[in-house]
C-alpha cells in the first residue's frame, strides 16, 4: 500500500478525567506530527471497558477527551480524530489478532497484573487481551509511529512482535510502527505517591492534577505534594517527589534542571511548589477555556465524530480487507 506521509497513531482511555500525565507524556506531544504525517488520534472507549464504568460518566468523557484532544491543538483539519467504537474494523481486527497473540505475552503485561491486582474481583477476558485491540487500533492504519508515555512501551513493543509475526506468516501486510517516547514527561508521578506513576483512576484525588483542575485547586494540590525531609530544591536519586516536581516545572517551562536548581537556590519546599502549582495552572488556563468553548457545542463535537469516523473507517477497511484476503476468509 502506498502511502502518501508516515503515519502516527495514538489514543487515551475515557476511564477517568484525563491528568497532567496524559498531556505531557502524551497529548502535548501530538500536534507536532500535523504537517509531516497523516495523523489519527483515538478516544478508546472500548478499551476503557474492560474496568467497569458508570454509563453516563463514561459518554460525557468520551466528548471531553475529543473535545481536549482539540483544546491541546489537535486542528480537526490536520487530524483524524475519532472514537474507537465508531470504526467496527477495530473490534474485527483484534479477534484476528488475538488469534496470532500468544498467552505467555500477554500474561507478561505489567498493566495487566497491575490492574488485576487492583480489580480482583474483575480479572475478565477483555483485560487480559486488552494489547491485542491495541495493536489493532495502531496496526488498521499502517502506522509508522506511536507517541505514548513510558508505561504503554510495553504493549507497542507487543503489537510489534505481532506485527512482524503475522507478516512473516503473511508477508508485506503490516507497516511495524515505532513507539516514540518524549525525552522529558514520560512517567510524569503521583503526588502522593511519588515511586507511582500519576494515574487517571487512582481514587486519591490529591494524587493526581487534571487537566480541567481550577487554578486554586492546582495550587493546593501541589502544595501538599509529598517530598523529603530535606529543604533544598535540587534533582537527586531518591528524592522521587521532588524529582517529579522538577520534571513538571521543568515540562511547562523548558528549563533544564540545573537551571531549575539555580532558580531556586536558598529557597524552600514551599516556594518551589507553590511556583509549579502556578506555572501548572498558567500553562492549563487556555487549554480549559478552549476546552470549555468546545463543549458549549455537542453538535459541532457529534459531527467531529462523525467526520473522524468516517476518515478512519476508510483507511482501516483497506487493511481489513487485505488482511482477511490473506487469511483465506471469504469476501463477498
Ligand atoms: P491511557 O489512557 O492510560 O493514557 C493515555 C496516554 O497518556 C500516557 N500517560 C502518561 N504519560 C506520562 N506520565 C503519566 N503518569 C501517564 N499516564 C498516562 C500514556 O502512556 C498514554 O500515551 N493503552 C493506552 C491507550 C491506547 C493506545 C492505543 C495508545 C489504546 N490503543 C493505541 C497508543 C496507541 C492507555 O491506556 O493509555
Amino acid at each position: 500500500m502506498q502511502k502518501e506521509k508516515p503515519v502516527s497513531f495514538s489514543g487515551i482511555q475515557p476511564s477517568g478525567n484525563l491528568t497532567i500525565g496524559n498531556y505531557l507524556g502524551a497529548i502535548r506531544n501530538f500536534p507536532a506530527y500535523s504537517e509531516n504525517y497523516k495523523c489519527f488520534y483515538c478516544v478508546v472507549d472500548l478499551h476503557a471497558l474492560t474496568v467497569r464504568q458508570v454509563p453516563a460518566e463514561l459518554r460525557r468523557r468520551t466528548y471531553e477527551t475529543l473535545a481536549l484532544y482539540i483544546a491541546c491543538g489537535l486542528d480537526p483539519e490536520k487530524n483524524t480524530l475519532f472514537v474507537q467504537s465508531h470504526v467496527p474494523a477495530h473490534s474485527e481486527l483484534a479477534w484476528i489478532l488475538d488469534c496470532f497473540t500468544m498467552f505467555g505475552e500477554l500474561s507478561r503485561m505489567t498493566q495487566f497484573k497491575e490492574k488485576s491486582a487492583k480489580h480482583a474481583d474483575n480479572i475478565n477476558a477483555g483485560l487480559f487481551t486488552y494489547p491485542s485491540l491495541m495493536a489493532a487500533d495502531i496496526l488498521l492504519y499502517q502506522t509508522d509511529v506511536v507517541p505514548v508515555g513510558d508505561d504503554q512501551k510495553q504493549h507497542v513493543e507487543l503489537c510489534r512482535d505481532v506485527a512482524q509475526r503475522f507478516n512473516n506468516l503473511y508477508p508485506d501486510t503490516f507497516t511495524i510502527p515505532e513507539p516514540i517516547i518524549s525525552q522529558s514527561g514520560a512517567r510524569i508521578k503521583s503526588l502522593a505517591e511519588p515511586t507511582r506513576k500519576m494515574d487517571k483512576s487512582d481514587p486519591n484525588p490529591n494524587a493526581v492534577v487534571y487537566l480541567l483542575d481550577d487554578r486554586d485547586t492546582i495550587i493546593r494540590k501541589f502544595k501538599r505534594a509529598v517530598t523529603d525531609s530535606e529543604t533544598s530544591v535540587r534533582y537527586a536519586p531518591g528524592k522521587d517527589g521532588i524529582n517529579n516536581l522538577m520534571t513538571i516545572y521543568s515540562c511547562f517551562t523548558g528549563k533544564d534542571f540545573a537551571a531549575i536548581e539555580a532558580e531556586f537556590a536558598g529557597r524552600g519546599y514551599s516556594d518551589f511548589k507553590l511556583a509549579v502549582g502556578e506555572v501548572t495552572a498558567d500553562a492549563l488556563a487556555p487549554v480549559q477555556a478552549e476546552f470549555r468553548r468546545l463543549m458549549a457545542d455537542k453538535t459541532y463535537i457529534e459531527d467531529l465524530m462523525r467526520k473522524g469516523a468516517r476518515e478512519a473507517a476508510i483507511c482501516a477497511a483497506r487493511t481489513l480487507t487485505k488482511v482477511k484476503k490473506k487469511l483465506g476468509l471469504v469476501l463477498i
